[in-house]
C-alpha cells in the first residue's frame, strides 16, 4: 500500500453535440462494486476537507464540476493531484490518507465507496494512522 497505488482512471465518455455522457459501472470502471455514494459541494474558498485513511473501504474520486486537489499520503511519501474533469477519477485504496483542498468555486466531488458508511472503519487521527502502519508493516 503507497500513494501509486491511487489511480487515476479515465471513464467512458460518449460526446454528443446535445451533451455529453459518462457512466460507471461497478466493479468494471471501477475496482469495487459500489455500496455508497456520496457528494461534497457548497464548499466554502479556502476548506478543508478529507483528513483521514479508511482501514477497508475503497473510494473512487471525481469532479462533477469545478475542481479540487486530494493530497495523498502513506506515511512515507505525499503525492498533490488535480481533479478538473467529470471523465475522470482517483481511486483510493484503503490505508491511504487523504486530504482535499484549492475547491473551486461551485465544485462539486462525487465519492463512489466499496462500503456503507461506518465510523470506525476512519482513522482521523494522523498520529493513530502512522502507528497502525508502521505496526502492520512489521
Ligand atoms: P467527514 O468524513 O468528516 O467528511 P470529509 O472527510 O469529506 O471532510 O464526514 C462529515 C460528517 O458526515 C461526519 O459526521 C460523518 C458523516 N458522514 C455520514 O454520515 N455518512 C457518509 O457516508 C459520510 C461520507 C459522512
Amino acid at each position: 500500500m503507497n500513494v501509486n497505488t491511487c489511480k487515476l482512471i479515465d471513464l467512458p465518455k460518449i460526446n454528443d453535440p446535445r451533451g455529453n455522457l459518462t457512466f460507471i459501472e461497478g466493479g468494471r470502471h471501477v475496482p469495487f462494486e459500489i455500496k455508497r455514494v456520496f457528494y461534497l459541494y457548497d464548499v466554502p474558498g479556502g476548506a478543508d476537507r478529507g483528513g483521514h485513511a479508511l482501514k477497508k473501504c475503497h473510494q473512487f474520486l471525481i469532479a462533477m464540476s469545478g475542481s479540487f486537489d486530494v493530497i495523498l499520503d502513506d506515511g512515507r511519501k505525499k503525492k498533490r493531484i488535480q481533479l478538473n474533469r467529470s471523465y475522470f477519477g482517483l481511486h483510493i485504496p484503503p490505508l491511504i490518507w487523504r486530504e482535499m483542498d484549492n475547491f473551486s468555486s461551485g465544485a462539486v466531488c462525487l465519492a463512489l465507496a466499496s462500503e456503507s458508511y461506518s465510523e470506525p472503519d476512519y482513522y482521523r487521527d494522523y498520529k493513530q494512522y502512522l502507528k497502525a502502519i508502521t505496526t502492520a508493516a512489521r
